[in-house]
């Protein structure tokens, strides 16, 4: 099922948002599809898990932190369809359904932060079946709460970072779309506008997918906020012709000593920011940082389909030849100014 919201106007803790990525009314959860912005803005409702998979696949819904409060509503729906079987047919029914959600995206840590708080509320002590269904729904909702939240955090502890007046490079998409509230690297941005300052943002286009030209460029103008689409291979000339104050991009999983994955061309980023003496801002939630990884090498790189990169828009623009397609690049510690978290600013 599908509808169609013009002129929606959603409040994410205290900022208005033109859109609503993700909301569940009890029996189905209700995604904006990410793949057809800017052209359509369609939300769909989605009722299995199998369908939440799928969208988290296809980046229908996307970004580390909506694929964590996506995955946990997908146990939900898990547990709606398994629920007429009984507490011990439901519990093996959602532990299938939480492997085939793992299976969906391996970088982002905030899917299997998600699904390992759903998977313990799932092996709770409970004393009817409704109870765990509500505990399950709960969990969701709170996953979902404190995503918001730590959005608006972050958006407070990086917003003194940005100038009046001040440029910024992003890469990809880490703003709202990204999230189920207001950002993590696009927060600070937000926030700034909002106190009045002027921010103007240079969106990198972000092959193969296009989320920068697609995604970012779409939220930041739906809000008001100036942006200069540039093509990826342009970033270099942008830096070094010194008009940009700071970088600031998203995470998708940090390990113990700093280094960060997001997605592809932001380690090249980082080198040109480096190199032409501009500060490199990482914005992350806490729930990002994966304790349990030493050093970005560990971290698993997702790899795609290579059609992504033969392809612009299904329309073929490559040969038929061999296409390495790795959906996330490792930026190392050393080349990132900070970390703006929903707990502070932590600098390296
Ligand atoms: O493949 P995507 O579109 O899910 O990649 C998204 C990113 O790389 C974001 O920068 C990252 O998830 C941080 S989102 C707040």
């Amino acid at each position: 099922m599908r509808t169609n919201k013009k002129d929606f106007v959603f409040f994410v803790g205290d900022m208005a948002m033109n859109f609503r990525t993700i909301s569940f009314d009890g029996k189905t959860v209700e995604v904006l599809d990410q793949t057809l912005l800017p052209f359509k803005e369609l939300y769909r409702k989605l009722s299995s898990p199998e369908e939440m998979a799928d969208a988290i696949k296809r980046l229908v819904v996307r970004g580390a932190p909506l694929i964590g409060v996506s995955a946990a509503y997908g146990v939900v729906l898990s547990a709606l369809v398994h629920k007429k079987e009984g507490i011990t047919g439901l519990r093996k029914g959602v532990s299938g359904d939480i492997k085939l959600l793992a299976g969906t995206r391996p970088t982002a840590v905030n899917l299997f932060y998600a699904l390992e708080r759903m998977e313990n509320i799932l092996h709770c002590d409970v004393n009817s079946l409704q109870e765990l269904v509500h505990l399950l729904i709960e969990e969701a909702e709170k996953i979902h709460k404190e995503d918001m939240q730590m959005c608006s955090r972050i958006g407070d502890f990086g917003e003194p970072l940005v100038p009046d007046g001040g440029v910024i490079m992003t890469q990809c998409n880490a703003g709202a779309l990204a999230t189920s509230g207001i950002g993590t690297a696009l927060a600070p941005i937000y926030r700034a506008r909002e106190n009045g300052k002027n921010v103007t943002v240079y969106v990198p286009e972000t092959r193969p997918l296009l989320q920068g030209a697609r995604l970012t460029a779409w939220e930041l103008s739906k809000n008001g906020i100036p942006s200069t689409i540039i093509c990826d291979s342009a970033r270099g000339l942008v830096l070094k012709s010194k008009k940009v104050n700071l970088c600031m991009v998203g995470a998708d999983r940090i390990a113990k000593n700093g280094d960060t994955a997001n997605k592809i061309g932001t380690y090249s980023l980082a080198v040109l920011a480096k190199e032409n003496g501009v500060p490199f801002w990482v914005a992350s939630p806490k729930s990002t940082f994966d304790e349990k990884i030493e050093t970005g090498q560990d971290i698993p790189i997702e790899e795609r389909d290579g059609d992504e990169v033969r392809k612009i828009a299904g329309k073929r623009i490559a040969p038929s030849l061999p296409v390495f397609n790795p959906a996330f690049d490792v930026t190392e510690a050393s080349l990132i100014t900070g970390f703006i978290t929903d707990k502070g600013i932590v600098k390296l």
